[in-house]
């Protein structure tokens, strides 16, 4: 699909993206637009070498794309300065491989922050309360009376947060914890963000105004730390050599037997196959995942747990989230074009 065919900067979108104020992003400077409406949901580095082609000045593309040296070297040749991600997450690409070719890499920050955590709670929820499960049940015309018994969870409120990287997304979801559920937190952090620290206690000050009870929080110094104390942990960390499986078998071991643990950040944070056999030793410890080690699977054994909440990486799917997100990853290639800075986290 072709938008401006006139223009005479050729920009390639690897995927159809919602909205249309991306399109017009790069069409009022002067870019033609074309976007790939290939029925195939992952494209491989043979597919975008064909849409880069051999004049492409900016592409805009997808957490599923391996953006590499063949790739940012095909598009340097091809005559291209800039490439952005439709994500925040950017472990799909090598920015040192982008930098060594001139191309500037952007990303999208910011718009999806509400929307991520507000997933991460809805899993959280789930996950305590044993929606999934619940539904399931009652689907299956289980349900034959109130029981005392029934589908007993776990009550959120006067717990322990733990957060795993406390960064945007994380103190929004740490926010959400706190005000509606009052929860306490424990949080840990690797590169020392104060964003987290700087909410509970503004909204500490607040309590106290109100003659509430304050929120009991604390910095640890180590992620072991947070998953002994807390009840509840949501991870949040970019994904990188530090964090690769960074809930693994002995880390596992040191949770609460009961603890409910979230994960909307990437899949290989959590080593998989050791989380399958802690679910299945432990039935009253419980999961809400988005994202998985190997998408689009699930490794064996996961989706027959009763005591996990599996989603298809939908964090930032609301309608006004990925709109923004796709406008964001435009407006960062048109910037380069016309000479302007990318968003953060850019090499340029
Ligand atoms: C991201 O942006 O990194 C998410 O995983 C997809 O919204």
């Amino acid at each position: 699909q072709v938008y401006n065919a006139g223009g005479h900067l050729r920009v390639v979108s690897t995927k159809p993206m919602p909205g249309n104020q991306w399109i017009q992003a790069l069409t009022s400077v002067g870019c033609r637009v074309e976007v790939c409406v290939e029925n195939k949901t992952i494209l491989s580095v043979d597919d975008i070498l064909s849409l880069i082609g051999t004049k492409c000045d900016g592409v805009i593309g997808q957490l599923t794309e391996d953006w590499g040296d063949v790739l940012f070297a095909a598009l340097k040749k091809a005559g291209g300065h800039a490439y952005s991600n439709m994500a925040v997450g950017y472990n799909n690409v090598d920015v040192e491989a982008a930098t060594r070719h001139g191309i500037a890499v952007g990303n999208t920050p910011g718009v999806l922050t509400e929307t991520t955590a507000e997933l991460a709670a809805a899993l959280t929820l789930s996950a305590a309360r044993r929606v999934v499960e619940a539904d399931d049940f009652m689907r299956a015309g289980k349900y034959e009376g109130w029981l005392p018994t029934l589908f007993v969870g776990n009550l959120l409120k006067g717990q322990t947060v733990g957060i795993i990287g406390a960064g945007r997304i994380g103190t929004a979801y740490a926010r959400m914890m706190v005000e509606g559920f009052k929860m306490n937190v424990i949080y840990y952090d690797l590169y020392q963000s104060t964003r987290l620290e700087k909410f509970v206690t503004a909204y500490g000050e607040f309590l106290k105004t109100q003659g509430e009870a304050p929120v009991h929080w604390r910095r640890a110094s180590s992620p072991e730390d947070v998953l002994r104390e807390a009840d509840v942990i949501s991870l949040h960390p970019v994904l990188d050599k530090t964090t690769y499986h960074l809930i693994n078998k002995d880390r596992l071991a040191l949770m609460k037997k009961e603890a409910v643990l979230v994960n909307a950040s990437r899949g290989p944070v959590i080593d998989e196959v050791a989380l399958v056999e802690h679910l299945k030793a432990n039935p009253m410890f419980r999961v809400g995942l988005d994202v998985f080690e190997d998408e689009p699977y699930m490794k064996p054994g996961l989706g027959d747990l009763p005591n996990a909440v599996v989603v298809p990486h939908i964090a930032s799917a609301s309608k006004w989230t990925r709109e923004g997100m796709a406008t964001l990853a435009a407006q960062n290639v048109a910037a380069k074009l016309k000479g302007y800075p990318v968003w953060p986290n850019s090499n340029n």
